[in-house]
């Protein structure tokens, strides 16, 4: 009788909580954006010659490795810290609205793969405050990152962004097409 009541009570409540992940994932599906933006970045790679216009740095290289070049097996190892422009368009000239700071790392031997974590800190006119973006990046045409946070215009800000690489230029310049869409927005 016991071993009946146990398992009804099991069976009803796998139901309850299936029937609500099932509700919250079509909630999430049916919900529009709060607000969205798309703005480019351009990161400019310091590889031992272009010291007056590189925006980042590789800080960490793998033994064997230096911190100029890349390292081999799909640069597995190297941290990039990096201060890069934003723009409205996809000009690096523009006036930046603000800048990308944070870091990616390459994190597979066998494939092309990195981890970011960077906030877009805007100074202009039109936005004041932050947005911060984490997560896995596997580099294909387009890639989701979460952004988990805001502050000031972007004050608990949550979403998604996807990432279009839009330009690269050999091991020095690469440009990101960022489409953010606040899922959260106060
Ligand atoms: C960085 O500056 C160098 C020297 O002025 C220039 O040749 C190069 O094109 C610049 N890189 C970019 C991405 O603008
Ligand atoms: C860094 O490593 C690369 C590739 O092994 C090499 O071509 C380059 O000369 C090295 N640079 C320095 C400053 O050691
Ligand atoms: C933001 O912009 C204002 C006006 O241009 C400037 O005075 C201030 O120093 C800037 N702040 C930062 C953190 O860049
Ligand atoms: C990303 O690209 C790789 C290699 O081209 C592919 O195998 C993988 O399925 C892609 N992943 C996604 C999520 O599109």
């Amino acid at each position: 009788m016991a071993a009946t009541r146990l398992i009804a009570t099991l069976v009803l409540s796998f139901l309850l909580l299936s029937s609500s992940d099932a509700t919250h994932r079509k909630k999430i599906r049916s919900r529009r954006p709060c607000k969205q933006m798309v703005f480019y970045f351009h990161d400019i790679l310091y590889n031992g010659k272009n010291g007056k216009n590189a925006t980042s740095a590789i800080v960490g290289a793998p033994a064997g490795a230096n911190r100029t070049t890349l390292a081999g097996q799909n640069h597995f190892g190297n941290l990039v810290v990096f201060d890069d422009p934003i723009t409205l368009d996809n000009n690096l000239h523009s006036i930046p609205v603000g800048r990308a700071q944070g870091f990616y790392l390459y994190d597979r031997k066998d494939f092309f793969t990195a981890w970011l974590g960077f906030s877009f800190v805007f100074n202009s006119t039109r936005h004041k405050g932050s947005i911060t973006f984490a997560g896995p990046d596997p580099l294909n045409k387009t890639r989701d990152i979460s952004v988990i946070g805001g502050t000031g215009d972007f004050f608990m800000a949550r979403g998604i962004a996807t990432l279009m690489t839009n330009a690269v230029e050999g091991e020095a310049y690469f440009r990101l097409q960022v489409d953010i869409k606040l899922l959260e927005c106060w």
